[in-house]
């Protein structure tokens, strides 16, 4: 299954965490767009197996989103083998979560590090580059997390709220220099980092959404690759949720006191152990 629905010939992007999941269906949303991609990523062997599949439009670098040197790297590769960039999609993210009595101050920082300061060193990196281009766009990946509260996410629904509010910024502050700065909001959407609560794809299987589904990672990379696009040419400071309606409001089965997945993080939430994070609302994450 393809993504790719936007025209974006001669864009070079940079991905981040695309080695795998997300990252992965954007870097090949771009690629069938007909752009170029750096993806980037901390999982070496993944990441340059992905970009290999992809063909010569895409190139691999390892980049850890928490260290300000490796942006600069990762910054340099890109213009180096494109000549220039047109598209930033913060996309690296960690996901576990505890109650929040039970989390630890450590573990809040090392999430808020990745999917916060990550996103925030990657923009300050690469706007400079985008500016002297003439514009751009980017994409952070936020999440259903970081529009409404969800049990089970201290660190994680912070961290999201988080690049939520500094897309606003960004969008605000870059407007003049012709660079948009958009937020996607992902709802449960089958990846690597899902899988292992034990969601399953296919209709019916996540009441928990009005739609009734969770999300393949191309559905979330088509909001992605649209938003990279002129097809967006005039969105900027917006936040898309991809979420199969999951943060539009509660269905008539929740109303009516059904159940499901949307009513249940709590009640998975009363052993303080460490788990994955209910990405929104699975029972038993
Ligand atoms: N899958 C979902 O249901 C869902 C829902 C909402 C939001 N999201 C967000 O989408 C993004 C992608 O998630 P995914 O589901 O594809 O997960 P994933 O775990 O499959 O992919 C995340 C990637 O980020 C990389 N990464 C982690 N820490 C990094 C670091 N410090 N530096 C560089 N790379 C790093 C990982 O190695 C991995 O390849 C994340 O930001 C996640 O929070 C996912």
């Amino acid at each position: 299954m393809s993504a790719a629905v936007v025209d974006l010939s001669s864009r070079a992007v940079l991905v981040t965490g695309g080695a795998r999941g997300l990252g992965a269906a954007v870097a090949r949303a771009v690629v069938d767009g007909g752009g170029r991609v750096v993806l980037t990523d901390v999982l070496e062997d993944e990441g340059a197996a992905t970009a290999r599949a992809l063909g010569d439009a895409a190139r691999f670098v390892r980049h850890d989103v928490t260290a300000e040197s490796d942006w600069r790297a990762a910054l340099d590769f890109t213009l180096a083998e494109f000549g220039r960039i047109d598209g930033l999609v913060n996309n690296a993210g960690t996901s576990a979560g505890q109650l929040l009595e039970h989390e630890t101050v450590e573990h809040f920082r090392q999430v808020v590090e990745i999917n916060l300061v990550g996103v925030f060193i990657g923009m300050k990196t690469v706007i400079p580059a985008m500016r002297a281009g003439g514009g751009g766009s980017v994409v952070n990946i936020s999440s259903a997390a970081g529009l409404t509260g969800l049990a089970l996410t201290a660190g994680y629904g912070a961290s999201k709220w988080g690049v939520r509010g500094l897309s606003k910024i960004g969008a605000v502050e870059l407007a003049e220099a012709r660079i948009r700065v958009n937020s996607v909001h992902p709802g449960m959407t089958y990846t690597p980092m899902t899988a292992p609560v034990g969601i399953r794809t296919g209709e019916g299987n996540y009441p928990g959404a009005p739609m009734g589904r969770v999300g393949v990672p191309e559905e979330i990379a088509a909001a992605v690759a649209f938003l990279l696009s002129d097809a967006a040419a005039y969105m900027t400071g917006a936040e898309l949720a991809v979420d199969g309606g999951w943060t539009a409001g509660m269905t008539v089965r929740h109303l009516t006191g059904g159940g499901g997945p949307r009513s249940t993080p709590g009640d998975a939430g009363t052993s303080p152990g460490a788990r994955p994070v209910a990405e929104p609302g699975v029972p038993g994450a």
